[in-house]
């Protein structure tokens, strides 16, 4: 072939990928949002910010915005059948709203060069667990581990291992990578996490657990509080940056989307509440102050594992339980990038993803060593770019898309009902964009 066919031609859309079943299609984008955002975030900041209190506000952003956004996302994707860039492109010809899928693409090489690396941690740990490393160690000793190995070369080491991991699914497609492993992953997920929150809640002395978890502590809400739960109801539910896009475009034109949005919000939030009962009792049981951010996970876990009875194999449980979490959510992120270099580049899915794995892995070697551009990433995807996108997203679908094509994409050309269209609608048009913006502008300290 010339190259000048070579750069001409265009992929090939009739060849797009697609999930195989309901289950598969639940199973990919639960296992997107289902992350390191529920099973470490989550218990800490609710814990912190006022139990109950908190979570009654988290409870508001996920179902008045974090649906709403996630139903908008389904709808661009499966409309398009485009990766973010190319559906914008596509609903918008000739309009500026590609940017928000430029966005969108941008913050998937960030979340992931700093996300990866935490994931890298838990592979870490699950080493350790397996060669019973924290044995008679003190607290001190287990804090100081977790210093040390942050020296060291293995964060980096694992990291790569477990970019590699992603790698090796995403390249082999959507049904035979994604959905394959995100199918059998999901309930191997939900088994563990059920089997030890049974153990921490049986513990005695876990009902302060709870009680941290969930007692309402109104005095702990402030401006920052707020912005904090709709922080996290976005990564948590990976909205705002086209990653339920993508996943969106390999929908078949027969599911519910409406249902399918809900479900997965469900699924999410239970298990990031589930997750809570996890760990606190636990914590509260042992009488240990639970450590903050990455503390509560890589400090103060193994103190309580080694205290437990049976503590080895809960110990082991825990870190496959993070590592499985993580790697169906680093697999949606690193598809955005390889949907977009494939069909917008016309490069193979496995170039595509060799090339967007080799991207990552540069930016992840300083997010790795580096706390200044680990925190950068951090605080720039996950405060910025995406309550940003989501915005936008919602907007799109307000102001420009329209109520007419956007109840033709939802309703399946009108052969099912969807009841809370209008609902959504109004949402999407007002509550959304005004509420997202009060409280980013906020956030900001603009106003
Ligand atoms: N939702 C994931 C979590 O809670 O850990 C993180 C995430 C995945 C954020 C994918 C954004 C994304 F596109």
């Amino acid at each position: 072939m010339k190259l000048s066919s070579i750069i001409m031609a265009k992929f090939d859309f009739s060849k797009r990928e697609s999930f195989g079943s309901k289950f598969g299609i639940i199973a990919a984008a639960a296992g997107s949002a289902i992350g390191l955002g529920n099973i470490w975030r989550f218990p800490y900041i609710v814990g912190e910010n006022g139990g109950g209190a908190f979570l009654i506000i988290y409870l508001f952003f996920v179902i008045s915005i974090g649906i709403p956004v996630m139903l908008s996302e389904f709808a661009i994707g499966r409309g398009a059948q485009r990766n973010p860039i190319g559906a914008f492109k596509k609903l918008a010809p000739g309009k500026p709203w590609f940017l928000v899928g430029i966005m969108g693409v941008g913050a998937a090489f960030m979340i992931l060069a700093f996300y990866t690396v935490v994931a890298g941690w838990t592979l870490e740990y699950l080493y350790q667990s397996v060669a019973n490393g924290f044995k008679e160690k003190t607290a001190e000793q287990i804090g100081e581990m977790f210093e040390h190995f942050r020296t060291t070369y293995r964060p980096v080491m694992w990291f790569l291992v477990f970019m590699l991991f992603t790698a090796g699914i995403v390249i082999s497609g959507v049904k035979k990578g994604i959905e394959r492993y995100t199918k059998v992953l999901m309930p191997i997920l939900l088994l563990i996490l059920i089997v030890i929150s049974v153990r921490s809640v049986t513990l005695p002395g876990s009902k302060e657990g709870l009680d941290f978890l969930f007692k309402p502590d109104f005095t702990k809400i402030t401006a920052g509080t707020v912005l904090e739960a709709l922080g996290q109801a976005f990564f948590s539910l990976s909205i705002g940056m086209g990653t339920l896009i993508t996943y969106g475009s390999y929908i078949s034109k027969k599911e519910n989307l409406t249902t399918t949005a809900v479900s997965v919000t469900m699924a999410d939030t239970f298990i990031a509440v589930l997750a809570g009962i996890a760990i606190f009792p636990a914590v509260f049981a042992f009488g240990i102050p639970p450590a903050s951010e990455e503390g509560l996970v890589y400090k103060t876990l193994p103190i309580i594992f080694q205290k437990m009875t049976g503590g080895y194999y809960f110990s082991l449980l825990f870190f496959i339980l993070l590592g499985v979490a993580a790697l169906t959510s680093t697999i949606s992120v690193l598809e955005v990038i390889v949907a977009y270099f494939s069909e917008e580049l016309n490069i193979s899915r496995k170039q595509s993803t060799w090339l967007g794995t080799a991207a990552v892995a540069v930016l992840g070697v300083f997010a790795s060593y580096s706390s200044g551009v680990f925190s950068f990433l951090n605080f720039t995807s996950a405060s910025i770019l995406l309550p940003l996108g989501g915005l936008l997203i919602v907007m799109f679908i307000g102001w420009y898309y329209g109520k007419k094509k956007t109840r033709e994409e939802l309703t399946n050309q009108g052969t099912i009902r969807v009841v809370i269209f209008p609902v959504y609608m109004f949402l999407v048009k007002f509550l959304a964009p005004i509420a997202i913006a009060a409280v980013f502008l906020y956030g900001l300290g603009v106003f």
